[in-house]
């Protein structure tokens, strides 16, 4: 049996020395102000025992991490009917770029980028009743954690300086790859990005990705079709052009966030998730990244 809390604390101790630890987010201007010094790692084994070292009660901003759920909402409402919307390849570009958007005629590459999650938004406040609420509540219900919440201080920030963002959903309108307005669709999707939420809690509600679709309590969100295909892009696409990267050192499906954040999960093995907000050069989590690189290696597991 591995011994998961050893091998935490070992990557902790570790860490805690690295020089190098990255730039935190700027661009959003409410995630400049949060601590690199922050680390945190959480990990939930397939029976539901957890583990966990340094800040990992403590919530930040999800940001990107948060495509994932949106994506399987999604999925889960509307099927295969998704991906006349939205592609399945990586990118190869960072999560913001618009060029491949315009050649290719406002079909997003894939729904982990942001043109791509602000399509999969727009599908949700299509479909939902009060998008905002109906995704807290989703979310809340799969973590049995009521306490989960958006940060209204972040998608406010997001929204006074996400000029890309609605670059893309003005192209994405322009091609008619938008139903609804593009401002509507925008607040959706920076509160979405705006949840906080700490390592264990999304190591939680990540546990339904590796458990089959069923969550912690046992509830069955996805089936295995569903399970195959959002792990399938996690790995292929949830690190832009880092993603061969972190296939490469770390061997998992997985997503990061600006947060600094990065979720991946063992199928039929663990979950876990970690939080270091100093950022590399592809906007990736730099110590989150080495984290997970020094679990598969420890533990020798990996889908590979
Ligand atoms: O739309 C954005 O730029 C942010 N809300 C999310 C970007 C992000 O987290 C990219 N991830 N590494």
């Amino acid at each position: 049996m591995i011994d998961f809390q050893r091998i935490l604390n070992e990557i902790l101790g570790d860490l805690s020395t690295a020089k190098d630890r990255g730039t935190v987010a700027s661009y959003i201007p409410e995630l400049a102000k949060i601590d690199i010094n922050k680390f945190g790692i959480h990990l939930i084994d397939d029976a539901g025992n957890e583990y966990s070292s340094g800040n990992s009660d403590e919530a930040f901003s999800i940001q990107s991490i948060s495509k994932v759920l949106s994506l399987g909402y999604a999925f889960s409402i509307v099927g295969d009917d998704l991906w006349e919307r939205v592609n399945v390849e990586p990118s190869g570009d960072p999560f913001n770029h618009l060029s491949l958007l315009e050649m290719e005629n406002g079909i997003p590459r894939n729904p982990l980028i942001n043109a791509g999650a602000i399509v999969i938004a727009d599908v949700l406040v299509s479909r939902l009743k009060n998008p905002k609420d109906d995704f807290l509540t989703y979310i809340r219900t799969i973590a049995s954690d009521p306490s989960i919440a958006y940060d209204p201080s972040v998608a406010r920030s997001e929204k006074e300086t996400g000029f890309r963002n609605y670059a893309a959903a003005n192209l994405l309108k322009s091609y008619g790859n938008l139903e609804n307005d593009v401002e509507q669709v925008l607040d959706f999707y920076f509160h979405q990005c705006a949840l906080h939420m700490s390592c264990r809690q999304l190591a939680n509600v990540f546990y339904m990705f590796m458990n089959r679709g069923k969550c912690l309590h046992d509830n069955k969100y996805f089936n295995l079709n569903h399970v195959k295909r959002i792990n399938a892009l996690m790995l292929t696409c949830g690190f832009y052009d880092e993603a061969g990267e972190f296939a490469f050192e770390v061997g998992l499906p997985g997503k990061s966030g600006v947060g600094g954040g990065i979720v991946a999960v063992l199928p039929n093995e663990f979950s876990v998730a970690t939080w270091s907000p100093g950022l590399n050069k592809k906007g990736n989590s730099q110590l989150g990244m080495l984290a997970l690189e020094q679990l598969t290696t420890k533990t020798g597991r990996s889908i590979f």
